[in-house]
């Protein structure tokens, strides 16, 4: 089912991957995340990844260009998700299609992510927006 599984992984409880998902070593899909994988857009997580409950990771938007014709009938727009190593997702974020979490991040709960995340980034809220560097770096 996992398109390429790291040693020592975690599947917590209540967890939903799609099929093109590749997990490094050491790391964890949360209690009942979801983490879909519309093709051909997969997730890569890297190593040493901590993903607390309740996580959502999603790989398409429904196209909606042209309003003459239902959203439904527009087809998908799919986009891979990478989440480097060493990464923490904290409870109920939402990471977006597209994006890329640059190693060592934190992503605090509740946090939607819609644009990639520099590496040694804290992020919060809705929009995610980096609050604290933790390698004191500026914030970009
Ligand atoms: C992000 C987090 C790690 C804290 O990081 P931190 O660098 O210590 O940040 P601080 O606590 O100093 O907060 C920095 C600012 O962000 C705000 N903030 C912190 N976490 C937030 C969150 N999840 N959502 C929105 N705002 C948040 C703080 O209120 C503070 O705002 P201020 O500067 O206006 O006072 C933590 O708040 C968090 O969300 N942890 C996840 C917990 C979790 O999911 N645990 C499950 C177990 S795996």
């Amino acid at each position: 089912m996992i398109k390429k599984c790291g040693k020592n992984i975690i599947v917590d409880r209540g967890a939903y991957f799609g099929q093109n998902l590749e997990i490094g070593d050491y790391s964890q899909i949360g209690i009942n995340s979801q983490l879909g994988t519309t093709p051909p857009a997969g997730i890569v997580i890297g190593n040493n990844v901590m993903m607390a409950p309740d996580v959502v990771i999603m790989t398409a938007n429904h196209k909606h260009d042209d309003i003459t014709v239902p959203m439904q009938g527009q087809g998908f727009e799919a986009a891979p998700v990478i989440i480097e190593d060493d990464v923490w997702i904290g409870m109920r974020a939402i990471i977006l299609p597209g994006v890329r979490v640059g190693r060592s991040s934190i992503i605090g709960a509740g946090a939607v992510v819609a644009k990639d995340i520099p590496p040694f980034s804290i992020v919060v809220g809705n929009p995610g927006r980096v609050v604290r560097k933790r390698d004191g770096s500026p914030i970009i």
